[in-house]
């Protein structure tokens, strides 16, 4: 019977096998036939991407409301676009195919930047990171593609895979941190969830991998800067998010706009072409970013606007999106044998192949009834609130959490009581069609005895009088800090991660009346809060937990839900330590923080004001219970190394334990990091029980970059199975040659 069940599953995968391959095949033969028949001119269309159409277009980038323009339609009838950017509503969506599918026969892609928020609107990517969730990512995302679709768009800028080591980078918001393992499980889940098994079912949508690669490196944190680093950190740190997001058969790649050792991402042939065409098997298309292809000349590269074509698209740009330096130029680039006809068509071929399996030709317009039949606007909110709990992470509790039933509460500052701060830096900034929940909300929902005073702003008006007054007629202070989310995401770097204003004055004030201070800290990035968390009875990091935040937020306030989020960034205590990440690689003068050098000793690397380490590091985060590990082993067997533990609920509430593996190579040709984190596993656990956890690793993933080729080597590795990227307690276990060898 066993035998039958095999040989049944293996004739179902070839079958599988045959027929997505037979579909290959018959996307391929529509995409050399449509490709026969364009103009020269039409196949510089496809490989424009259009920001306008609208007569209103310079407002918004909603272009949904009001009727096209006209004459835009005759040009994407004549085929003068392959893309137009910004969610155009479904009617003008139906114009546009309508339009171009009457006319030169391609529909166009529709894409816009659906990051963490189409209608409904989740905590931003760095947060929902902290969920270490690889279904609610998939879930999410899923959900997010039909509300995109139901806002005429299909196609999504998302997501973001740059690993990110500096919190002074506004965009660590949009990505999954500091760890490319996390980075690229979320993007993968999130890839999945967009694309569906099939494109093409009328409920899924293309995704874009982005920003290809290095971006969240650039010198200071600073946005858009260039990046210098080495081929083996490229290729150990940076890249494997992306290789994951090929993988799982992302349609679309965006390179970055910085320039990577010298070389623009937007003209980088060795990424682009040798590494992501070449190494990786990507077959899909490549989009520039927003007007990246004209920035080659700002960054004195390109002559002018043809040299910046003849670059981008022999460096592997298909696309461009916004400027027209392509349709402009690369007629007279042709002429002149810069660029040949076949790295035309080429690019013609990637943009079609999507269009193909996207099934935009099959089904080039959108039935808005369909889709709203499709969208359950309450299951979304109650996906939205399971985030918001989920991602949030209790940093510090000295008891206050969860709020006990009864007290009289006294919630302060102006981000308490503001649906609009609990949104995120790509949230859909409409606020008229759902109910945003924010902490007050959340808080009176889950039946806390509430009394909101503004009180003080984040970096403004602060009174200490009401908070004083405030304070002392409550049993518990909750009170909002952090920064406002308009100072996160693109072009928002800072060199500032203190609290700013007065905030640190309201803590103090709070705690000099003897009152429990809870902090619940908003932001898109780690802030250095050092003082704060010496403050305060509670923390909470609650990141832009999204429009049903506070809903969220409050359920783990109240204990009406676990904690459950862990750091995927190091918080750090000075912004001077940036970028700080847990992983940073070994020094032939390693520091350590003891009593009697609390920063670490002199000739030693460390900082002489600040503690080198983080003050939360990555992995971090307190349940209502406590969990202990014991018997932690690991054993080599064939071709995985595994990792286990006796995990035990030692407290009188469930937990949701992130049992994390962390690998360190003791011995290696090239210095490596202090600990990588190599696997993880979540584990619920009622009160008093112990379960034994197993987590397996290939061997494959002890490897590292020397000259371009990545191998593993035998030999002694440090291990530990843990709660974070600090603790637990040391295994060590080797690989032999042969186990190298096997894998
Ligand atoms: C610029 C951003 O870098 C990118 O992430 C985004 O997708 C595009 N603009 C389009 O809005």
């Amino acid at each position: 019977m066993k035998n039958m069940c095999a040989a049944v599953c293996a004739l179902a995968a070839l079958c599988a096998a045959v027929r997505c391959g037979a579909a290959q095949t018959d996307v391929e033969r529509r995409v050399e036939e449509t490709l026969s028949r364009l103009t020269f001119e039409q196949k510089l269309g496809q490989l424009w991407q259009f920001s306008g159409g609208h007569p209103s277009e310079a407002a918004s980038s909603d272009r949904s409301k009001g009727a096209l323009d006209p004459k835009f339609l005759e040009a994407v009838g004549a085929g003068r676009y392959g893309s137009v950017i910004g969610k155009r509503g479904v009617s003008n969506y139906n114009a546009i195919q309508r339009a171009a599918m009457e006319g030169v026969g391609i529909p166009l892609l529709i894409g816009h930047d659906m990051i963490h928020s189409a209608t409904t609107t989740y905590p931003i990517p760095l947060a929902m990171a902290c969920a270490w969730d690889e279904s609610l990512w998939e879930r999410t995302a899923s959900a997010m593609a039909v509300e995109s679709l139901a806002l005429g768009c299909n196609w999504t800028f998302t997501p973001m895979l740059d690993v990110a080591l500096d919190a002074r980078w506004g965009r660590i918001a949009e990505g999954g941190g500091c760890e490319p393992l996390v980075t690229g499980l979320m993007g993968a889940a999130m890839i999945r969830g967009f694309q569906g098994s099939d494109m093409a079912d009328g409920l899924h949508i293309a995704a874009c991998a982005k920003h290809y690669v290095s971006y969240g490196a650039s010198f200071g944190g600073r946005d858009y800067n260039a990046v210098e680093m080495s081929d083996s950190t490229l290729r150990d740190v940076y890249l494997p998010p992306f290789k994951m997001a090929v993988d799982a058969g992302v349609a679309t790649v965006m390179p970055a706009f910085h320039s990577f050792n010298g070389v623009p991402c937007s003209m980088n042939s060795y990424l682009l072409r040798d590494i992501l065409r070449g190494e990786f098997g990507f077959d899909g298309m490549t989009i520039s970013d927003w007007a990246a292809v004209r920035e080659l000349i700002r960054h004195g590269v390109a002559a002018d606007k043809a040299d910046a074509a003849v670059l981008a698209l022999n460096g592997g740009i298909d696309m461009e999106m916004v400027s027209d330096c392509y349709v402009e130029t690369l007629k007279s680039a042709v002429e002149r044998g810069r660029v040949t006809m076949k790295t035309i068509d080429d690019a013609v071929r990637n943009i079609l192949r999507v269009k193909f399996r996207l099934g935009l030709f099959d089904r080039p317009t959108l039935d808005a009834d369909a889709l709203a039949k499709a969208i359950d606007p309450a299951a979304n909110r109650a996906l939205a609130r399971e985030c918001a709990r989920k991602s949030c992470v209790l940093l510090k509790n000295d008891g206050a959490l969860p709020l006990k039933k009864g007290v009289k509460v006294a919630l302060l500052g102006d981000l308490s009581a503001s649906d609009w701060q609990m949104l995120g830096c790509w949230s859909t900034r409409d606020l008229s069609n759902f109910e945003n929940a924010t902490l007050l909300d959340g808080l009176k929902a889950d039946g806390v005895d509430v009394n909101y005073v503004e009180a003080y702003t984040l970096t403004g008006r602060v009174d200490l009088a009401a908070v004083e007054a405030a304070a002392l007629a409550a049993d518990v202070v909750v009170a909002a800090f952090g920064d406002y989310w308009e100072n996160s995401g693109e072009g928002n770097s800072s060199a500032i991660l203190e609290l700013k204003g007065g905030q640190m004055k309201v803590a103090e004030k709070v705690k000099s009346l003897g009152k429990p201070l809870v902090a619940v800290v908003f932001g898109g990035r780690p802030m250095a809060f050092l003082g704060l968390a010496k403050t305060a009875d509670a923390l909470v990091m609650a990141w832009n937990p999204g429009g049903c935040g506070g809903w969220g937020i409050a359920d783990v306030m109240t204990g009406l839900a676990e904690p459950w989020g862990r750091l995927t960034v190091d918080m750090p205590y000075a912004t001077g330590t940036c970028p700080l990440y847990y992983s940073r690689t070994t020094t032939g003068r390693p520091a350590a923080i003891t009593a009697e050098h609390p920063f670490g000793k002199r000739y030693t690397s460390c900082y002489n004001d600040a503690p080198f380490v983080a003050l939360y590091p990555f992995g971090y985060g307190l349940t209502y219970t406590s969990v202990k590990y014991s018997g932690e082993k690991v054993a080599v067997e064939g071709g995985e190394v595994v990792f286990s533990a006796d995990v035990a609920n030692t407290g009188a509430r469930e937990a949701n334990e992130l049992v994390q593996v962390y690998v360190r190579d003791e011995v290696a040709r090239i210095v490596r990091p202090r600990r990588e984190l190599k696997g993880f596993k979540r584990v619920a656990l009622r009160a008093g029980e112990t379960k034994h956890v197993e987590i397996r690793v290939p061997v494959s993933s002890f490897g590292y970059t020397l000259n371009g080729v990545r191998a593993v080597e035998p030999g002694w590795f440090t291990a530990w199975v843990a709660p974070d990227s600090d603790s637990g307690r040391r295994l060590r276990f080797e690989l032999s040659a042969a186990d190298v060898a096997s894998r």
